[in-house]
């Protein structure tokens, strides 16, 4: 299916823009492309002589790229942002002056309803963002014990009803598997006590957690978190959102330790009012940023 015109609107757009400063002929990365609301930012920042390399491990979003941003100074790349200096050595890059990740999932990946990120998909629970890698969620839901499923579940949904849940989705394997998003969805909430907040669908934690774990989100965090800082020039800028307060705490904890970067958001910058209110999915967006140290100051 062609991917069509992106729905999604950038998050912390402006601040991103403020923190990285990109200069007109500068090379910048944005290692989570999406629907490329901010490569569009940093490809009219850096000009027709600069670069603007756009990475997506979503086949969907580049193939979406390509189509509509392709032309200089954005290249688009199939690939995990954590294999960063890979990509680089590819495109005879030596170091570029800023990189942004906006961690997640697109709007565009969520109205997808083939792909099951939405509760009211009558499509596979699948939940991987390159569907031609690793396990779909709903063979996952299929196979592991109520107890993996439950830790699963609370560790990275912070879901307090992850135990029913869990018991719920695996006593309903007797009566045939759920592979369906939207039956999945009808289980969680089956499951959940419909005294809570309603603001959110019940379904939502479970969701999360199911897709950071099909992902490895955690895992490709961290390991960029490492190897990203290097593929910076002194002075370049590494700016990441986060939306999750597990990447959060991995992003403060990793930039603060790195021996090569200096921190400059002491607090993470979270959106206005205003954008919440034009766009609600920036809700629980935070923004931190760090600047690599000359090279005669990296040492600890
Ligand atoms: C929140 S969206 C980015 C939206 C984009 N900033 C925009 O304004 O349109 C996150 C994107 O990151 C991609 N992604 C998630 N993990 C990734 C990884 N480890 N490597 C590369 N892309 C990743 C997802 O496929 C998704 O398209």
């Amino acid at each position: 299916m062609s991917p069509g015109s992106t729905q999604h609107v950038p998050v912390l757009a402006r601040e991103v823009l403020e923190w990285l400063r990109p200069a007109a002929g500068s090379v910048q990365v944005d290692g989570t492309l999406g629907g490329g609301g901010h490569t569009r930012l940093l490809a009219d920042a850096v000009g027709p002589g600069g670069t603007v390399i756009a990475i997506d491990r979503d086949p969907s979003a580049i193939e979406r790229a390509h189509a509509e941003l392709a032309c200089p100074p954005v290249r688009p790349v199939h690939a995990n942002y954590s294999d960063l200096p890979e990509v680089l050595s590819e495109l005879e890059v030596a170091g570029v002056d800023g990189i942004v990740l906006d961690l997640g999932l697109s709007s565009d990946q969520l109205a997808d309803r083939e792909r099951g990120f939405s509760f009211q998909s009558e499509g596979l629970l699948d939940l991987r963002f390159d569907r031609s890698r690793g396990e779909p969620a709903w063979r996952l839901v299929e196979r592991l014990s109520a107890e993996h499923l439950a830790d699963l579940i609370y560790k990275y949904g912070e879901e307090r009803y992850s135990r029913r849940i869990a018991r719920h989705v695996v006593e309903s394997r007797r009566y045939g598997s759920v592979r369906r998003a939207d039956e999945f969805a009808r289980l969680v909430r089956e499951a959940v006590p419909r005294s809570r907040d309603e603001r959110i669908d019940p379904a939502t934690r479970t969701f999360q957690a199911l897709r950071i774990a099909v992902n490895e989100e955690l895992k490709w965090l961290e390991v960029a978190l490492r190897r990203l800082p290097e593929c910076l020039k002194p002075g370049g800028r590494l700016a990441i959102i986060s939306f999750h307060s597990l990447e959060d705490r991995l992003v403060k904890e990793s930039l603060r330790e790195n021996a090569r970067l200096e921190v400059l958001t002491r607090r993470p910058i979270r959106p206005t009012e205003q954008e919440v209110f034009v766009n609600p999915r920036a809700r629980s967006a935070k923004l931190r940023v760090a600047e690599r140290k000359p090279f005669e100051e990296q040492r600890e």
